[in-house]
């Protein structure tokens, strides 16, 4: 699992791990941070996760990627996933894992990429915003959709409540969708590789 900050849903996925929908279907390989003051990493620790952490902190995106992919490689994870990673994975990092990489986004991927997205639903006064789970491809909050869940929005008045009903939907169907991927229950997708650009 990766992350680099607070690590909420890190939480709940541990937990789910340890007595909820994922019990006997996954263990936790490694909490890994590119943040290594990450808050996270601590509350990890704490659940007994075994932790890794590397600084990308002045990194090239791509060097520093390929030692991530070293580090996990060494933890052999049938599924990397990311869990408030801040950072855009390279096209080294999504080769190394193709298809297995899976990712959080809170808010409709096709609607909204990127950061910032319960200001975005806050902001534009939406009566709903949906929590994405999606696989990872080279692209920004692009790959293919495995489960979406409407978050109702109506009557939030500040984005602390937004926040807060976004996560509380997050935590649960974070978990609730790696289960059924683990169990072979969701569609496969053929995730081709994006021809490499010739010039840089
Ligand atoms: C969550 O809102 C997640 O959807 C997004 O980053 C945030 C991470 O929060 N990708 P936390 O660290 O899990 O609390």
């Amino acid at each position: 699992m990766l992350l680099s900050g607070r690590g909420s849903n890190m939480v709940a996925l541990v937990k789910a791990v340890h007595q909820g929908v994922l019990q006997e279907l996954a263990e936790v390989a490694v909490v890994f941070s590119n943040n290594p003051e990450a808050a996270g990493l601590e509350t990890a620790a704490a659940l007994d996760c075994p932790t890794a952490s590397l600084s990308s902190q002045g990194r090239n995106r791509a060097e520093f990627d390929a030692e991530v992919v070293e580090i996990l490689q060494g933890y052999q994870p049938d599924y990397v996933v990311l869990a408030g990673y801040m950072r855009v994975l390279s096209p080294t990092f999504v080769r190394a894992f193709r298809g297995r990489i899976v990712n959080i986004h809170p808010a409709d991927t096709h609607q909204h990429q990127g950061l910032h997205a319960y200001e975005w639903a806050f902001d534009n006064q939406l009566p709903e915003t949906k929590i994405t789970v999606h696989l990872v491809d080279e692209g920004l909050d692009t790959g293919p959709i495995l489960a979406q869940h409407p978050v109702d929005l109506r009557g939030a008045e500040t984005l602390a409540e937004v926040e807060r009903r976004g996560l509380a939907v997050e935590h649960r169907v974070y978990a609730e969708t790696l289960a059924e991927l683990i169990k072979g229950e969701l569609p496969t997708f053929t995730m081709e590789a994006v021809p490499t650009p010739l010039t840089a």
